[in-house]
């Protein structure tokens, strides 16, 4: 294992392992001044190629309206492109390593885009990214692990992810890119929080609908007037909810489709039963609002 040691700042001095090592054994690394002070960073600076910086941006269709968060930012090579090339409103870079913040800010006004793209000095855990649109990560496995409660409770449904290389364990990816068919970047869509008991109606027949959900994979149960059925597929994309299934009415069995958007109290969109399509809008029950 080869050990290197980096120079921040006079008198700042960073400890790095051999990025390849660390990136597989998922290693720390320290920054430090003097013993006391030294601040442990989770994940050592490997700058992503632009070839996969491209498949990232890409996989998340990063555009002009968007406000992507890079966390852990390096040399800030992803939130200036994400401005230069693919003209996102505003690009902010989060590092623990005050060089890189530096660094970053030294190539984002080398590249013309210093006003779109800022960087703060901060720890991923901590630091507030709420307003992200879209979140680039090339961090560990086990870092992504840490910050996924953060991702899925405190961003916005809808909010895209995209991580070079590492991956969020149990909540499988949205989408996953190869690159050079050999390097994967993966993606998500934050979903919308739709477990529970949904109710409404279509003309006199009362709807009922009982979700279970596991990040975007829900299962169910639904019920329109006497017909009863299970829910075969569904899957929540950021706030849209998209499922199929089948009811039984009178012993004879009847395709399900549903397709709607989630919000904290409804569940709007088009039913369609039997060939029918119907508008319905679902509330909510009480006990069962997150
Ligand atoms: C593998 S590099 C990725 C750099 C850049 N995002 C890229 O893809 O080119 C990881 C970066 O995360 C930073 N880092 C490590 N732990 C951190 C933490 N807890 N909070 C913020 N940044 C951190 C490191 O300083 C390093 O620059």
């Amino acid at each position: 294992m080869k050990l290197q040691l980096v120079k921040i700042q006079p008198g700042f001095r960073a400890l790095a392992l051999s990025a390849a090592v660390l990136l597989t054994l998922g290693s720390s690394v320290l920054a430090a001044d003097a013993p006391e002070s030294w601040v442990r960073l989770d994940v050592p600076f490997v700058p992503t190629p632009p070839i996969v910086m491209e498949a990232m941006l890409k996989a998340a269709s990063v555009g002009a309206n968007d406000v992507l968060y890079d966390l852990g930012s390096g040399d800030g090579r992803i939130a200036i492109a994400a401005a230069r090339a693919y003209g996102v409103k505003k690009a902010v870079g989060i590092d623990l390593n005050p060089k890189r913040v530096a660094e970053a800010e030294a190539n984002a006004k080398v590249a013309g885009v210093a006003d779109r793209v800022s960087f703060i000095q901060g720890d991923v855990f901590k630091a507030d990214f709420t307003a992200a649109t879209v979140v680039t990560m090339y961090l560990l496995d086990n870092v992504n692990l840490r910050l996924r409660p953060r991702i899925l409770n405190e961003l916005r449904p809808s909010t895209r992810i995209v991580s070079h290389q590492f991956h969020m364990f149990d909540w499988p990816p949205d989408n996953t890119v190869m690159v050079l068919d050999q390097v994967p970047v993966h993606f998500w869509v934050v979903p919308a929080k739709v477990q529970g008991s949904w109710h409404g109606k279509i003309g006199d027949d009362a709807v009922a609908l009982d979700l279970a959900q596991k990040f975007q994979l829900v299962t169910g149960d639904l019920a329109v007037g006497d017909a009863r059925g299970r829910i075969a597929q569904a899957k929540m994309t950021g706030d849209i909810l998209a499922l199929e299934g089948s009811v039984t009415r009178s012993g004879k069995a009847e395709p399900l489709r549903f397709e709607g958007k989630v919000t904290k109290k409804a569940l709007t969109g088009t039913l369609t039963l039997g060939g029918a399509a119907h508008s319905v809008a679902l509330q909510r029950a009480a006990e069962s609002s997150r």
